[in-house]
């Protein structure tokens, strides 16, 4: 499919227009320069696909032209040289400087369209490798980018895998804010100057890569910090930021395409997590509304699934807990009282002692909670919990819990932050217990109903808050 664009350099006019002529009737696009400085501008100014050269010439011979256009212009475009005078030393000097093919003058038509022909070929397979070669990593980094929706998490990865695949030394990633300023929300390795914390856009590589949507190079010279901008639908979500070290491969062409696909997947996956998040902030939301119209029914109840949430989330993070865990935790604890949903009036709100028939009826809250929480999406570890939130520690669970000592802890944790709510709120039967004297019933029954380490980490976090 003939219709790439070709220029031929050459000061002698007959084999200018011989050479367009022949080429012409195949359909490329012929511009023609008469020496090696005219050939350079023109190549400057437009977009060729192939440069036809003479080696001899006026001003700018055409290896100084060969050397200029590799430094210069592009280390991709073929070169095809010809020259009258073929010595070996002309052709492997020629191809030392990144020539690819070589025509002896005077060639006849055949020669110069198969030449031409081949080296376009060639040079298309070359970069098609190019492009599968990049498109090999990006299969591997599309899985963690999109496997992930924390969004702190989801920054983190973008900018070690990136810096992974480019060999860099340093990388961060700035995300646009609404106020006109890049926000830089994580980084490795030493930050490129002038692209700490906020960045205005516009100003610095970064802001200017933001503001004209296209890479930008810290010095177009040496080509080892770059700013890529992360677009999603054409609307700027940041800019990632890489830097090379000193004295390496500079960033070329196939990379900057790479980190373009890189960035545009990524704009894909922070707009999936920052969604994400907000679904997820709505659904909390939903389950804190639905924990408190659980408690809309007995007033004297009013707070308490907030309240030993948050005592919930303390210790769990005082005890070292996974971030994810701590998120469930503090769902499941939001939800633990759910089941009296099911639980008559005249037993949920009696004033006084309940009956031994009505105590098995009240013992039930924990499974109706579990049946009522278990089909609902993403709740299925809440729903375990739940099931088990009056378990006793020195008690095996009634199921296995497969083993999953991170779910045993997050239950023996709300065990505990709920007996210390109960005993320090109003109930109708009796007057709130001072946090002290609950947390000494806690003490007391550490090693039966309530897990020790549990508990050690409760004492630690009410001291250090001057509760007890
Ligand atoms: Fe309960």
């Amino acid at each position: 499919m003939p219709n790439e664009n070709i220029l031929i350099i050459d000061d002698e006019p007959v084999i200018l227009n011989l050479s367009s002529e022949i080429l012409g009737t195949v359909n490329y696009r012929i511009t023609t320069a008469h020496d090696g400085e005219e050939g350079l501008k023109k190549l400057k100014a437009g977009d060729f696909d192939l440069v036809i050269t003479d080696i001899r010439m006026p001003r700018m011979d055409g290896m100084t032209l060969i050397k200029k256009i590799r430094a210069d212009i592009s280390t991709d475009i073929p070169v095809i040289v010809t020259t009258g005078h073929g010595t070996i030393e002309i052709t492997i000097e020629s191809l030392k400087h990144g020539a690819q093919g070589f025509i002896m003058k005077p060639f006849t038509p055949k020669e110069l369209r198969d030449t031409v022909e081949d080296t376009l070929r060639k040079s298309n397979i070359i970069k098609e490798n190019i492009k599968l070669k990049a498109f090999l990593p990006l299969f591997e980094i599309n899985r963690r980018l999109f496997s992930e929706v924390h969004i702190d998490r989801l920054f983190e990865n973008i900018v070690e895998e990136a810096a992974k695949a480019m060999s860099a030394e340093s990388a961060s990633l700035a995300l646009a804010e609404n106020d006109g300023f890049l926000n830089v929300k994580a980084s490795i390795g030493k930050v490129i100057e002038g692209e700490r914390g906020r960045i205005k856009i516009g100003e610095g590589i970064a802001g200017l890569a933001a503001k004209k949507k296209k890479p930008v190079f810290l010095d177009e010279r040496t080509k080892i910090a770059i700013s890529v901008p992360i677009l999603s639908k054409g609307g700027l979500i940041g800019v990632l930021n890489l830097a090379k070290p000193a004295g390496v491969k500079p960033f070329i062409n196939s990379d900057i395409e790479m980190l373009s696909i890189l960035c545009g997947q990524a704009g894909i996956a922070i707009e999936n997590a920052m969604l994400y998040e907000r679904v997820k902030s709505s659904y909390t939301g939903i389950i804190a509304t639905l924990a408190s119209a659980i408690e809309a029914r007995d007033p004297y109840t009013a707070g308490h699934a907030i309240r030993m949430a948050e005592y919930s989330k303390s210790i769990a993070e005082e005890m070292g807990v996974s971030g994810q865990a701590i998120e469930t935790i503090y769902r499941a604890a939001l939800m633990h009282d759910i089941g009296k949903i099911g639980i008559p009036d005249n037993i949920l709100l009696k004033n006084g002692p309940l009956s031994e028939d009505e105590c098995r009826i009240m013992e039930e809250h924990p499974d109706i909670g579990r049946k009522i929480l278990e089909n609902m999406d993403g709740l299925a570890d809440v729903a375990i919990i739940v099931r088990h939130h009056h378990n006793r520690f020195d008690e095996e669970p009634k199921e296995a819990l497969s083993g999953n000592r991170e779910m045993i802890m997050c239950i023996r944790i709300i065990a505990a932050a709920d007996a210390f709510e109960a005993m320090t709120s109003i109930r109708p039967y009796r007057k709130a217990i001072p946090a002290t004297e609950a947390i000494e019933e806690l003490k007391r029954m550490a090693g039966s109903q309530f897990d020790p380490d549990v508990i050690n980490a409760f004492i630690k976090i009410l001291s250090r808050h001057g509760i007890i």
